[in-house]
């Protein structure tokens, strides 16, 4: 994890939020490289959740009427416990002291659960994750607003609006992508638990009773998402939530995990949340939410399959999984050790690097030629500086699919080198066929 922690922020994928003030804690910013991931990545869930004839896209607003939490029951159970140090004054989630550290410098690398043994932490109390903020002017509690902890909720509220709107009928779903926010106890592990995080989040309503066929259906295309896009399906596994331990809307709960370095964690969630949500929003609005069937002239609340996945945590997941350090063969006929990120194409920052061998005879021309014809279509990555092996390192760090190479066989027949990330074998192309070139790769 220190390496890739270190890679993201000396390339540009993740810097601290506020560094030059110390930093916020939970809190972070994707950089120029990281921006383009995680856009690449929300992307794609967009196209394979939205670009189908039962799915709907929508974008709610972050802050919504308070009664909202009220009627999902965040006000009431959204918390965990928590517990301090009388001692060093440290905070701590009660249900997680196996993994927490003692926060007091003079026993570095005590766990907590030892303190909690000798009777040093106060009684666990339950603390609301939800931030609170005030809308307009006047900050008493009747301005109370919250910043809300999953996107799902601005889903639930405008069900019928969008089912009106589009003419949808049963089973369909409605997919939005945003912000979340909790004020989690403890942050941890790079951008895997942090306070300001998002969400892609896909509610499915179905009729009652073909709930729990649609549950699986939609466990099976998740996971498959995540392999289809590179990550290694021997990193991932589902963990179906204990009875005892399910959310309060659920009925049944399966979570996608993927094997981090620091051990297994939930990447996305897949709910069975019953017609709790609109069952309460109807309750607590006082309007109908009910679904008319026009066929069997029936009118019920939908049963809702939620799949939640975390586009931080999803992010997160696609970077580690895509590290790897490996032989590579240098020009004199030696090998050197080379990082390289081998993510998947499509969600690759860059697509695809240019470079004149030297920066002389016509090469640098031609290679900027070549970069203004591709830049249209892809994000292209210019570079004349320094020996081309190096060229390749800095873009193999980066996890750059494609570099295409000028060279002095290019200004006779008008083709260039198109070298492969992975297999570090290049082919020559024709220049004009170049756009086609890369984009049936990017495409396959
Ligand atoms: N709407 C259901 C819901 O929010 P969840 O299991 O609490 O369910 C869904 O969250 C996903 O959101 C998780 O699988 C995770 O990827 C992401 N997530 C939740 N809390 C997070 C946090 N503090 N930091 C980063 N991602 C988080």
């Amino acid at each position: 994890m220190e390496k890739i922690v270190s890679l993201s922020k000396r390339r540009g994928f993740v810097f601290q939020s506020s560094e030059v003030y110390g930093g916020l804690n939970g809190c972070w910013d994707y950089g120029p490289l990281g921006v383009e991931l995680l856009r690449n990545i929300k992307d794609q869930w967009w196209q394979t959740m939205t670009y189908r004839d039962d799915i709907e896209g929508l974008d709610a607003s972050i802050l919504m009427h308070p009664r909202v939490w009220e009627a999902s029951g965040h006000v009431e159970n959204f918390t965990d416990p928590m517990v301090d140090c009388k001692e060093c004054k440290a905070r701590f989630r009660a249900d997680q002291l196996e993994d927490a550290m003692c926060g007091n410098p003079a026993y570095k690398g005590r766990k907590a659960i030892k303190c909690q043994s000798e009777g040093k932490f106060t009684e666990a109390r339950q603390f609301n994750l939800m931030f609170k903020t005030f809308i307009g002017p006047v900050t008493d509690e009747s301005a109370v607003v919250y910043l809300r902890p999953e996107t799902a909720q601005g889903i639930y509220v405008n069900f019928l609006n969008v089912q009106a709107s589009s003419r949808q009928k049963l089973p369909f779903g409605i997919a939005q992508v945003g912000k979340a926010f909790r004020n989690e106890i403890n942050t941890k592990n790079f951008l895997f638990r942090t306070r300001e995080f998002e969400q892609m989040e896909m509610q499915f309503f179905v009729k009652p009773g073909t709930d729990v066929e649609w549950f699986e259906y939609w466990k099976d295309e998740r996971i498959k998402w995540f392999v289809a896009l590179g990550l290694k399906k021997g990193k991932l596994r589902f963990q179906q939530h204990e009875a005892g331990k399910l959310a309060h809307y659920a009925k049944d709960a399966f979570d996608i995990e993927y094997e981090f370095p620091f051990g297994w964690g939930e990447i996305e969630g897949i709910h069975n949340r019953t017609d709790y949500d609109l069952s309460r929003h109807e309750q607590f609005s006082g309007k109908s939410l009910k679904y008319f069937d026009d066929e069997t002239k029936e009118r019920f609340i939908p049963y809702i399959i939620e799949t939640s996945a975390g586009a931080s945590r999803s992010f997160m997941a696609y970077l580690v999984d895509a590290y790897a350090e490996e032989e590579a063969p240098t020009a004199d006929g030696k090998t050197e050790l080379r990082t390289v990120l081998k993510f998947h194409p499509r969600i690759a920052p860059t697509k695809a690097a240019v470079f004149p061998l030297v920066n002389r005879d016509g090469m640098p021309e031609t290679a900027r030629k070549i970069e203004a014809m591709l830049r249209p279509h892809l994000r292209v990555f210019y570079d004349d500086s320094g020996a081309v092996g190096r060229r390749y390192r800095r873009q193999d760090e980066v996890g750059t699919p494609y570099c295409i190479t000028v060279d002095s066989q290019s200004l006779q027949d008008q083709t260039v080198t198109v070298r492969d990330r992975d297999s570090m074998m290049q082919e020559r192309v024709v220049i004009d066929n170049l756009t086609r070139y890369l984009r049936d790769k990017l495409s396959a």
